[in-house]
């Protein structure tokens, strides 16, 4: 099924979680995919096709890349996007747990739980799509780094209101910002543009609601609880954005790890495309005053702001 691409970003003013549950679960009705039957998974794949837009790749533009040949570019790229397409299970598995949670005695009969429990499905969905879609590309699974998988199983188990919802948020803004450059690109092989078109669509119904459930979550925090929040998010943000490109990816495409790791962070040209991409989430965690001085370090640092 083909249909219109919404922006998440809209600025439309909402009642609460329940009249955006409501309205996300009639959006979903009209438009929803089934990736099991909506991607042609047996077409051949292009051997000249990437697996990410080049200038989305981690190293684009840095000495490293520009010594690499078309081939080993279009083998980085497939492996970096089986590393974000990782990542990207570990955190559904993540926010499946605490969005179980938060419903767990919920008002059964209101929009607000089918709507969660709908978006639960989706996530499954996504997690057996990335699965999928990275053992055709590349065979490769990544894990995060083992701490960061310890502090994540420590998340999934305790945070709630808007630590689950604002990690959730800037776990699922930060991959649509990598997804959407991708969907139009005739280098970029189909089976991952129609992949990452799923992606965006599904999740900019899930983005909606994890901003609305952050807004009720916030309404009558004090400035305390808004400074510890912030600065878990921006925490979570940390470790998601450096999770992002496994160094085993780097040595599964032929390449020296170490080196790969070292021109990455210092890489400016992501570091630009990454911040200019990132301005709507930015504005919103301000609105939701989550920009705290120390979470602002921590988003530079990352080059989100
Ligand atoms: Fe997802
Ligand atoms: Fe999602």
């Amino acid at each position: 099924m083909t249909a219109q691409l919404q922006s998440p970003h809209t600025s439309r003013v909402d009642t609460g979680p329940t009249e955006v549950g409501e309205r996300l679960l009639r959006s979903a009705e009209i438009k929803s995919f089934d990736p099991l039957v909506d991607i042609d998974w047996d077409a051949p794949l292009d051997a000249d096709k990437h697996g990410f837009s080049p200038e989305w790749s981690s190293l684009f533009g840095t000495d490293y890349w520009n010594e690499l040949t078309p081939e080993q570019q279009v083998r980085l790229t497939r492996h970096e996007a089986a590393s974000v397409m990782s990542m990207g299970i570990w955190f559904e598995m993540v926010l499946q747990q605490m969005m179980l949670r938060d419903q767990f005695l919920g008002r059964y009969h209101d929009a607000e739980f089918r709507w969660t429990l709908t978006e639960i499905a989706d996530e499954c969905r996504h997690s057996i799509m990335f699965a999928r879609a990275s053992e055709r590309i590349t065979g490769t699974s990544y894990y995060p780094p083992t701490h960061v998988q310890h502090l994540s199983r420590l998340l999934s188990h305790v945070a709630g209101g808007e630590w689950a919802y604002g990690s959730i948020l800037v776990a699922e803004e930060i991959l649509d910002v990598l997804q959407r450059g991708v969907m139009a690109d005739e280098r970029v092989l189909p089976l991952v543009r129609k992949v990452n078109e799923i992606h965006v669509l599904e999740e900019s119904r899930h983005m909606h609601f994890a901003r609305e459930e952050m807004r009720a979550s916030l309404a009558n925090a004090s400035a305390a609880r808004r400074r510890a929040s912030g600065n878990l998010i921006a925490t979570v943000a940390y470790f998601i954005v450096r999770s992002l490109i496994s160094p085993q990816a780097y040595a599964d495409a032929g390449l020296d790890p170490a080196r790969a790791v070292r021109e990455a962070k210092a890489n400016t040209h992501f570091h630009s495309m990454l911040r200019s991409s990132c301005t709507h989430l930015v504005d919103f965690l301000d609105e939701c005053g989550l920009l705290t001085p120390r979470a602002v370090r921590i988003y530079q640092r990352i080059h989100v702001i």
